[in-house]
């Protein structure tokens, strides 16, 4: 039952949605809308079991509801699953079918691109809902937010890789990118353009080909890419990455990175923090292409403010890191603690306005 689930945090609203006409199953989570109505993209996956995209749909939607508090958004954490392969089972209908059930939600929910749902799934979905973000320029919108996140992940890494090394570029680093996809692998090259010497994974042996020859980078099994003696590991893959298994493992010195819920669950940043690893928050990263795409959405959503948001989310990060090395807390804990001071009912501003934080 969805009120006793291990993942389920007071969620305001899980939508189980089914459509037999075009095979769509999805859900559609709502974490918390106390800043604004909830915005989070929507990942199509073919997941294992109807549980496991429960799983996935909760964990994200709270996540992104301190991904936008934490990004100066007025905007609540919402995310939605489409339970297939993207490869195979996406249809313009099915999109279709998905866009029609965000709509019958009124905008109390936007959804937009991630993983399995790209820039052209958000127009196809776009044709029945007023409440997709991230549409291309022909349909008004900015386009896919994957290059900004990984302008926000980058900047982090910056900030990161000079509070614990001393260095001012990524010459002479060796850094590890898992998962070669949209963020990735924007990622990786801005990586080598900085001087760093590469090591990829992917699951997809096409991209990490491209990344060998684009980059000269170094292809390490997927399985093992946390492990690789590196300075940086960067997640760019799934969620999960970081658990009980692999952190002894881990040998880079930061980690920092676009994938969603890289931890297997907080208690895992704490387990990093012993190990002597500074690891900055994923909804703290990552959150540059959600600053994107809700520029769309907001008063005055110009280039220059999705400039200015990314640089305050890179400064908001500095301060993290900057008092987890002071007071040996958690960076999550940390970061946790400025978003719920955020979103708390306390501080809750008009619902009415999708606006940024000054
Ligand atoms: P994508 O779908 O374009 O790329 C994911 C890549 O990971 C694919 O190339 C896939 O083959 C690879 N992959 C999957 N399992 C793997 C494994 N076990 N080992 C190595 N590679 C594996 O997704 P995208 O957009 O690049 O997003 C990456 C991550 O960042 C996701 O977790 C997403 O939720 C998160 N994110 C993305 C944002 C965006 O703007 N696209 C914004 C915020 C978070």
């Amino acid at each position: 039952m969805t009120f006793a689930h291990a993942e389920y945090a007071d969620h305001e609203l899980v939508q189980f949605c089914a459509d037999p006409s075009t095979g769509l199953r999805a859900i559609i989570a709502v974490h918390n809308t106390n800043l604004g109505p909830a915005a989070g993209g929507c990942r199509m996956w073919p997941y294992a079991s109807a549980d496991a995209a429960l799983d996935d749909a909760l964990r994200l939607s709270r996540a992104m509801t301190y991904k936008n508090a934490v990004a100066g958004l007025h905007l609540g954490g919402g995310k939605s699953v489409i339970i297939g392969d993207p490869r195979t089972d996406k249809t313009p209908e099915l999109l279709a079918a998905f866009g029609r059930l965000v709509e019958r939600l009124g905008g109390y929910y936007f959804t937009a691109e991630d993983v399995g749902i790209g820039e052209r799934d958000i127009c196809a979905i776009a044709q029945s809902t007023s409440y997709a973000i991230g549409t291309p320029s022909s349909m008004e919108g900015v386009g896919d937010p994957s290059a900004f996140t990984a302008s926000g992940v980058f900047k982090c890494a910056e900030l990161a890789v000079n509070r614990i090394f001393g260095c001012l570029d990524f010459e002479g680093l060796r850094v590890a990118v898992q998962g070669l996809g949209s963020v990735g692998s924007d990622l990786a090259r801005r990586y080598h353009e900085h001087g760093a010497t590469v090591f990829v994974a992917d699951v997809d042996p096409d991209k990490v080909k491209r990344a060998v020859n684009q980059w000269g980078a170094t292809p390490v099994e997927p399985g093992r890419i946390h492990a690789t003696d590196v300075d940086v590991f960067s997640p760019c893959a799934l969620g999960g990455v970081l658990n009980r298994q692999t952190i002894p493992e881990v040998r880079a010195k930061v980690v920092v990175g676009a994938a969603n819920n890289q931890l297997e669950s907080d208690a895992r940043a704490v387990d990093l923090l012993t190990a002597g690893i500074l690891y900055v928050p994923d909804f703290v990263a990552n959150g540059g292409g959600i600053i994107h795409v809700a520029s769309e959405i907001v008063d005055d959503g110009s280039p220059e403010w999705v400039e200015g948001k990314i640089d305050e989310l890179a400064q908001t990060a500095g301060a993290i890191i900057d008092e987890s090395l002071r007071s040996g807390r958690s960076s999550v804990e940390i970061a946790n603690d400025i978003a719920e001071r955020r979103f708390s009912p306390v501080s809750r501003p008009g619902k009415s306005k999708v606006a940024s934080h000054a």
